[in-house]
């Protein structure tokens, strides 16, 4: 095999990688050592921004086959046919910590996926939990703030974490989620993915449906107890890392299947809870789950930074027949991943490998920025509409029409018949066992307890009480026992 020689960046050979060039034995290094100026400016410049929430992650690329015809809810075409397959990408994440933190923490975990189809990429940037903390994206900020590092002490305080919550009856049924057995998964192969949000599948008949996404593990759902975790943290801090990539190393690929429930939209508008309120679920009795397609991982990425790190998803990247709900959250979101990707990666992102579509082509009137690879060839126009054959509008909608009434306002999401903040907090913490109870309830007092104001810790415990009376007393004598010691 051919010798393979060091280069500058500019290509130039490489005398010397060892010693920088001095005037004379001993004296100060020369301006002229170019190679030297190069290694260390660009050294300088390694890190880009981390993501604002969901820093710490791994990835890994592989394909959804479909295997069972839901023609009749979407006419995406990436799931038209059974047996079609599109390839994918999937970051895990875990939420709150800086990119060096632990993967085996309490806390939901990142299920950001991308099909990469003929009609354009699709990111279905989900959680591993099928609800969330809040249902209005103006609190997004103020939420995150109060789980991540306190500007003063430096570090996730009790205080700011539970005064939040205190302030968010709608957080219960997360909380009672996140504290239970599920919060905190074995790796990221052993926990489902949910899209969270309800989105809209549109038909080629044009009819509209309300869809919830669910990606069930095949390898099982398996989850830590604290003590399992904080052991496992000081042995492996990257232990989900570890396990995924080698995992796929050894050939054990991980699958899910795709389910989703499926709602006529016709009966959004009467159904007994807010159906775009993200902190409920459909329960299965009312919508079941219908199977779609299994999610395989087969591929790790040759390189961390290039391909996950800079691997930018956005919940508004949509194909034809699949759309947003009128879900607040979800319409925040629409604006805040794109803007976080121009910010960390900058306008041109989309243009980078991992983030490019594979098979679709990109053919629009967009052009220059930092770092602009894809920018027309002589014979594009860059205006439109021009005389010259050059793309142009199909006059079909992605999705269909939602009718909207009312006034513009800063409204509360309207209520159903059966919305309140603490009623699927309660189902849920009925649904456990005894055993599962008794950790849930020792999870919370063990955050609970730290807290350092009454008040805080009082609007909390109301809540508790809200969803359930022997949830309430539970943890109240949780908390007072551990506050006495
Ligand atoms: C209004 C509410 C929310 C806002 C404003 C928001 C905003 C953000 C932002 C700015 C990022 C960083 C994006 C980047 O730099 O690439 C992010 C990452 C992420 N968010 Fe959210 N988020 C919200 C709610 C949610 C919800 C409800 C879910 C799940 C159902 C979710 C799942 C994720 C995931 C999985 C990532 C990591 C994506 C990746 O792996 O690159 N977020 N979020």
């Amino acid at each position: 095999m051919a010798k393979r020689v060091l280069t500058t960046e500019s290509g130039a050979p490489v005398a010397d990688n060892q010693n920088s060039a001095t005037a004379g034995v001993g004296g100060p290094i020369l301006l002229q050592d170019q190679h030297l100026l190069e290694k260390l400016a660009r050294f300088n410049r390694e890190r880009i921004p981390e993501r604002v929430v969901h820093a710490r992650g791994s990835g890994a690329y592989g394909y959804f086959e479909v295997t069972d015809d839901v023609t009749g809810f979407t006419r995406a075409d990436f799931l038209s046919s059974v047996g079609k397959r599109t390839e994918t990408f999937l970051r895990f994440s875990t939420v709150a910590d800086s990119l060096g933190g632990a993967d085996a923490v309490r806390d939901p975990r990142g299920f950001a996926l991308k099909f990469y189809t003929d009609e354009g990429n699709y990111d279905l940037v989900g959680n591993n939990t099928p609800v969330f903390f809040i249902k209005d994206p103006i609190k997004f900020p103020d939420f995150i703030h109060s789980q991540k590092r306190d500007p003063f002490t430096g570090k996730q305080e009790p205080d700011n974490v539970w005064d939040f919550w205190a302030h968010a009856p709608e957080a219960t049924h997360q909380i009672t989620w996140l504290m239970g057995d599920r919060g905190i998964p074995a790796s990221y192969r052993h926990m489902n993915g949910y899209g969270s949000h309800t989105y809209q599948w549109t038909n080629a008949e044009g009819e509209a449906f309300f869809v919830k996404y669910h990606f069930k593990t095949n390898q099982g759902v398996r989850s830590l107890s604290a003590d399992q975790a904080a052991e496992l943290v000081g042995k492996d801090a990257n232990s989900h890392q570890t396990d995924l990539l080698q995992a796929i190393e050894r050939g054990v690929n991980p699958s899910w299947t795709l389910y989703v429930q499926v709602m006529p939209a016709a009966e959004a508008a009467d159904y007994r809870f807010n159906p775009f309120d993200l902190t409920k679920v459909w329960p299965h009795s009312d919508y079941p789950l219908q199977r779609v397609g299994r999610l395989v991982l087969d591929r790790n990425p040759d390189n961390v930074f290039a391909e996950v790190e800079q691997a930018a998803f956005s919940p508004n990247n949509f194909v034809p027949g699949i759309g947003p709900s009128p879900d607040k959250m979800l319409q925040g979101r629409l604006f805040a991943y794109a803007d976080a990707h121009r910010y960390r990666l900058g306008v041109n992102h989309t243009q980078l490998p991992v983030n490019a579509p594979r098979t679709a082509v990109v053919d629009n009137y967009g052009r220059d920025g930092i770092h602009a690879t894809r920018n027309g060839s002589r014979h594009d126009k860059n205006y439109e509409p021009n005389s010259y054959a050059g793309p142009a509008q199909t006059d079909a909608a992605l999705a269909a029409p939602l009718a909207i009434h009312g006034w513009t306002g800063t409204h509360e999401a309207p209520a159903h018949a059966k919305d309140d903040d603490f009623f699927q907090a309660g189902e849920l913490f009925r649904l456990m066992s005894e055993d599962e109870k008794g950790r849930l309830v020792a999870n919370i007092a063990g955050g609970l307890s730290q807290v350092t104001r009454d008040d805080v810790i009082e609007k909390n415990l109301a809540h508790f009480h809200a969803a359930d009376a022997d949830y309430g007393k539970r943890v109240e004598e949780a908390v007072r026992a551990l506050r006495e010691d």
